[in-house]
């Protein structure tokens, strides 16, 4: 088990290379299944949900290494339609299997993901749309059986946009009979890549980028190669980290306009921003200030960077207040920075946080991915010493953020620890 130790009050400077984006590959990997051959995909991160990913496939019977940033798949040895419990509770982006097998194998039998550190994560979206696809599908013992001789064409509607719906009927749709239309689709860049990348194996596909995507099944489809786009969360998070620490920084190889929402939101709070062709410069104000906001779908400000502007805003100059409109209990990061000397109050999928405050440093616990970016970006500026504990939720989705950090100046060390 590792800890991160904090010293806090520096001033980030410097620039950092951003990797390739986790929630992207995980749903590249999993489209594999729809074609038997050889993949290889660069700007591949080392991260624990990779490693998952890979572990699945590799149980599946598929042929998965890594060397370097290039990851190879050999999807041709698959011989096991099947994501198994002990695969799936480490991950919940497991369930991208159950679109790929059913359209490739007519089968699949997949577990269900269950709930995560904040609350439950339903996969109705994905049942129901496999289940207008034509698939039967029945729950037992925990587990989504799933059959279908031939995926039909059809029409799907979102009540609300679901990025891990959209990606699974993406991939189901690609060699069903017909056309399917998926209205209120997610457009988050990951899902764009994913659509993308099945056009490269031949899918047929209309409307990316929109909210409207219709797919022609076509019989088969091939293998490609793809080059994962750099993690837009990674990104955001260091400028979160700029910004905190009242520092100067330059994020590299990353995508701007993938955090149009991020960026004027910082703006706002008094940062300036210089944006290149894939690198951003952040430059912190004297003070910032408080910035109220809403999570929302892309390109809405994302959820998956609520954590860090709650962090962020603790050292505004006043009182914001941020709603979360797409997980209403995501907030398990609010009471570790509360130990920290924030004033946070949350009703809902509410925050008033009060800033102006003078964090000290203590000991705190990460509870999920994002929440422990927070810790860490709260670390960064609190007095003192901090201890992040349970450093593995933050290794899932960060590519050895630590180093990276040191690079920018922080004093963080990893440190080997028995406790839990
Ligand atoms: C993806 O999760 C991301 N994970 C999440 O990132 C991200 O927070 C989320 O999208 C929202 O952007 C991956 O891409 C691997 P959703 P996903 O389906 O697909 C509800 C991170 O930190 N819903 O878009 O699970 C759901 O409860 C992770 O990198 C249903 O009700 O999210 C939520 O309220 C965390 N039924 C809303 O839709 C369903 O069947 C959006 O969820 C599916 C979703």
């Amino acid at each position: 088990m590792d800890k991160f130790v904090i010293q806090g009050g520096v001033k980030l400077s410097g620039d950092v290379t951003i990797s390739g984006a986790k929630n992207s590959l995980l749903a590249l990997m999993p489209a594999t299944i729809l074609s038997p051959g050889e993949f290889i995909f660069d700007n591949t991160p080392d991260l624990r949900d990779v490693n998952t990913m890979s572990r699945l496939l590799q149980v599946m019977g598929m042929g998965v290494s890594l060397s370097g940033k290039r990851l190879h798949i050999d999807s041709s040895t698959i011989n096991k339609y099947e994501a198994p419990y002990e695969q799936v509770k480490k991950m919940r982006a497991s369930i991208y299997v159950l679109g790929p097998l059913l359209a490739r194998y007519g089968e699949a039998r997949v577990s269900l993901p269950g709930g995560c550190a904040w609350g439950p994560r339903p996969v109705n979206y994905h049942i129901e749309g496999m289940k207008k696809l034509g698939a039967d599908i029945s729950i037992e013992h925990g587990y989504i059986i799933a059959k279908a001789k031939k995926l039909k064409g059809t029409r799907i509607s979102f009540d609300t946009p679901s990025v891990g719906a959209t990606g699974n009927i993406l991939m189901a749709a690609a060699l069903a009979d017909g056309t399917t239309l998926i209205e209120n689709a997610a457009m988050e860049p990951e899902i764009n890549q994913l659509a993308q990348f099945l056009k490269k194996m031949g899918a047929k596909i209309h409307g990316i980028g929109t909210k409207r995507l219709e797919v022609d099944g076509v019989e088969e489809l091939k293998p490609a190669n793809l080059a994962t786009i750099p993690d837009r969360i990674e990104a955001g998070t260091f400028l979160a980290a700029g910004a905190i620490s009242g520092g100067a920084i330059t994020i590299k190889n990353c995508i701007p306009d993938h955090l149009s929402a991020v960026l004027s939101k910082l703006e706002q709070a008094g940062c300036t921003i210089t944006v290149e062709r894939s690198s951003i410069k952040l430059e912190s104000p004297e003070a910032l200030e408080p910035v109220s906001l809403a999570t929302d779908v892309y390109p809405g400000f994302p959820t998956d960077m609520q954590a860090q502007w709650i962090a962020l805003m603790c050292r505004a100059a006043g009182t914001s207040v941020i709603t979360d409109s797409i997980f209403v209990d995501r907030f398990k990061h609010v009471p570790e920075l509360n130990r920290l000397g924030a004033n946070i109050n949350v009703e809902e999928n509410v925050a008033v946080v009060r800033g102006s405050v003078n964090l000290k440093g203590a000991k705190v616990m990460s509870t999920d991915l994002r929440a422990s970016a927070s810790l860490i970006l709260a670390g960064l500026v609190a007095e003192g010493e901090t201890e992040v504990l349970r450093v593995y939720h933050i290794d899932r989705g960060y590519e050895s953020i630590e180093k990276k950090l040191q690079k920018l100046g922080a004093q963080i060390e990893r440190v080997k620890t028995e406790e839990f």
